[in-house]
Parts: C-alpha cells; structure tokens; sequence
C-alpha cells in the first residue's frame, strides 16, 4: 500500500481526485488534510466517507506542528498538494489568505518532506502563473508573469516547490492546469454560477466584452492526468496540463443557455474583472510525448456537468443561499448592478 496524503481533498479538485484515485487504484491509501474553508464541502465525499482506504484529518497546511504529526504517525510516500485560496475575485478583495496558504503552506509541506523523506511531492500550480498570452502557447519554459494577486502567490508556490527539489533534492513535480469544470465545482466560479444562476432565472455576469479566451479541461481528466504524472512523470520537471479546448467566454455561455433551452438574453455583460487576463494557452506537447492526453469531449462533458447541477440542487442551493450570498453582497458591489 501507498500512502498519500491529499491536501484540499474537499474542495472542487481535490475531491474528484480522492474519489477517481480510490476507485482506480486499490493500493492507494489517502489521508485527505482540509481546513474547510467556505471551499471545502465535507458532502463533496459524503460517498467514500467509510471507504476503509480513506481518513480525513480537519487542518491547515501551514499549521506545522499538525503537518509534523502526520509525517510522524505514518509514512507518507506521495503529497498531492490541491490546497489552496483559487478564486481570482477573492484575491483582489483580500490577497491574505493567498500568501498565506499558497506560499507558507506549501514551504511548510516541503519542510516536512525534507525531513521525513517523500517518493513524489506534486504541487497543483496552474495555467495562470503564464499570466495572459495574446498569441501562441506557452510550454512549460515560458516566463511566468503572473498578474493578480492569486495567479501570483500560487507562481511562489510553484518556484518554491522547485526550489525544494534543486536545492534539497526532494522528488518534486509541478503540474499547470487549465481552467478545470465539472461536478462539485464551488459556483463561484465561472461555469457552475453560470449554470446555477440559470437554472434560478437569474442573469449570468459576463465580464466586460466576454471574449476572454480560456482552455477548459475536465477535472476528472485533470485527475487521471496526475495519476499519470505520479507514475510517469520525472522529478525537477514541470508539466502543462491542457484540455486542448480554448474557447471565449461568451461562446461557453451561450453553449451553457443552449443546453438548457434559454434564451441569450439571460447574459449580463457587467463591469470587467480587475486585471482580467485576456488568454489563457498551453502548449501541453511535453505531457503528450510522455503518453498522457485528455480523452473528454467539451461538448458532451459540459452537457454532463449542467445536468449534474440540474440533479443535485441541494448541494449547490445551501452555498449560494448561505456563504456565498453574504460574501457576494458585501463584496462585489459592482456585480450586484445587474440589468
Ligand atoms: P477549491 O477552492 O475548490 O478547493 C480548495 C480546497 O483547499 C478547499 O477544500 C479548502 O478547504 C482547502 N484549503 C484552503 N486553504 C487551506 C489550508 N490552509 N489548509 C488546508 N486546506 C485548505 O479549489 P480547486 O478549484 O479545487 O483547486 C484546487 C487546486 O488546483 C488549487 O491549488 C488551484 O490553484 C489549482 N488549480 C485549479 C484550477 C481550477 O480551474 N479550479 C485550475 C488549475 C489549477
Ligand atoms: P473563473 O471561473 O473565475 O476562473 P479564472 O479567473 O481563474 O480563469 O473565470 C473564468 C472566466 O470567466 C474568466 O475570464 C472570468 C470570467 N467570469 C465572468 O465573466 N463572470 C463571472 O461571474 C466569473 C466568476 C468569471
């Protein structure tokens, strides 16, 4: 058996991943460490909440006596590090958190993994370190010019990882992601608040003109690509995570009202994102040439993910009614002033 241990496991990725990784690989035990922000959902594994294979620790990952406890009372051979803040509007509110878990919280991983030996210690970075690109692709040698305070803080995580591997040896992989969508996705984000406000008759929030351009990847291929990595991928090495599938915002939305038969007049186009990166591109050629490509069709997955919403109000109604909606009162005052 491996132990690894999951950080973030009940948030939107990592959950996916705890389940997708426990389903397909029976020697894998996971201690999944989650601080339960507003991010993390304890329902997001409500599933596998018995699985022998599975025990969840309540933490922060920059809480070192905690992290040193569970280096010491058992042998972790892989880190699979999804913990962190993720949302780019939160970020231009308030950056704290940010620095906190996105920066300490991976050096203090590291450090444990320094001193009790890992096999592998992935750290999830993402697409957006790159900052944008207005043509072309950026591989993995690109300059990182990360431009707010989100895409910022998770570049020093990234290079600190790397850092750790050059200078301590430790067995370090960095993986860069694009925009992931799916179940269990926390409808803050772009495609599940597009869906959900949908499915309530309400307006969907364009950003500015809406031809931003993104490239999706289905979390659960994301979850099968760092299975892949964890066995395939060599240590000091970056790899691009991509889902070949780069489309503009309001070409998402509109394919999100198609699906559930409503009119393009439910889209918003509201006052621009601060800092908007205008593209975001991988060149994921490195992780090809490995053996690993994404198998999901846009179309089809995205028809999956509305009906996964369609079917679990429950899930998402308590968040939006809850949290989200104060947060979102108090701070997005310019989203509220929608037509
Ligand atoms: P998420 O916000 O849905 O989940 C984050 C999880 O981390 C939550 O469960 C939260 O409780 C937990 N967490 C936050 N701070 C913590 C701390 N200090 N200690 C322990 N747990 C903590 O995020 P996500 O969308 O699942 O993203 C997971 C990872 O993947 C992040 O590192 C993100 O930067 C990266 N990533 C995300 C995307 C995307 O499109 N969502 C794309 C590329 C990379
Ligand atoms: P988001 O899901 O926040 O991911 P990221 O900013 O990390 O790429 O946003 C995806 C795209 O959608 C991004 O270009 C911003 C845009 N967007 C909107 O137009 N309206 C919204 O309400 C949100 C949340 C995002």
């Amino acid at each position: 058996m491996k132990n690894y241990l999951v950080t973030g496991g009940l948030g939107f990725i990592g959950s996916n991943f705890v389940r997708y990784i426990l389903t397909e690989d029976e020697t894998v035990k996971v201690i999944n460490l989650d601080k339960m922000t507003y991010a993390g959902n304890p329902e997001n594994l409500k599933d596998i909440e018995h699985n022998e294979n599975y025990s969840f620790v309540k933490g922060d990952i920059c809480d070192r006596d905690l992290v040193e406890k569970i280096f010491s009372d058992q042998k972790i051979d892989v880190v699979i590090n999804f913990a962190a803040e993720s949302h780019v509007d939160r970020s231009i509110e308030d950056a704290a958190g940010f620095i906190k878990t996105d920066i300490e919280g991976v050096w203090n991983l590291l450090e444990k993994s320094k001193k009790y030996g890992v096999e592998r210690f992935i750290q999830i970075s993402t697409d957006e370190v790159y900052g944008t690109i207005a043509k072309g692709s950026s591989d993995e040698s690109y300059p990182l010019l990360p431009s707010n305070p989100y895409s910022a803080s998770k570049a020093g995580g990234d290079r600190l990882a790397y850092s750790y591997f050059v200078t301590h040896k430790i067995p370090v992989i960095v993986t860069r992601a694009s925009n992931n969508y799916g179940c269990y996705q926390y409808p803050e984000k772009m495609i599940p608040l597009f869906i959900t406000n949908a499915l309530e008759g309400q307006k969907l929030p364009v950003y500015g003109d809406g031809k931003q351009m993104r490239d999706w990847l289905n979390v659960i291929d994301h979850c099968d690509a760092i299975r892949f990595i964890i066995e395939n991928g060599v240590p000091g090495e970056t790899y691009n995570i991509a889902g070949n599938c780069e489309k503009m915002n309001i070409d998402v939305t509109e394919k999100i009202l198609e699906i559930l038969g409503l009119e393009k007049d439910l889209m918003s186009f509201i006052e621009d994102r601060p800092g908007h990166d205008r593209r975001y591109s991988l060149n994921a050629d490195k992780l090809s040439l490995l053996g690993w490509k994404p198998k999901k069709q846009f179309h089809s997955a995205l028809e999956e993910t509305v009906l996964w919403y369609k079917n679990n109000e429950n899930w998402w109604k308590r968040l939006k009614d809850e949290e989200f909606k104060e947060y979102y009162k108090k701070n997005y005052g310019y989203r509220m002033d929608i037509k």
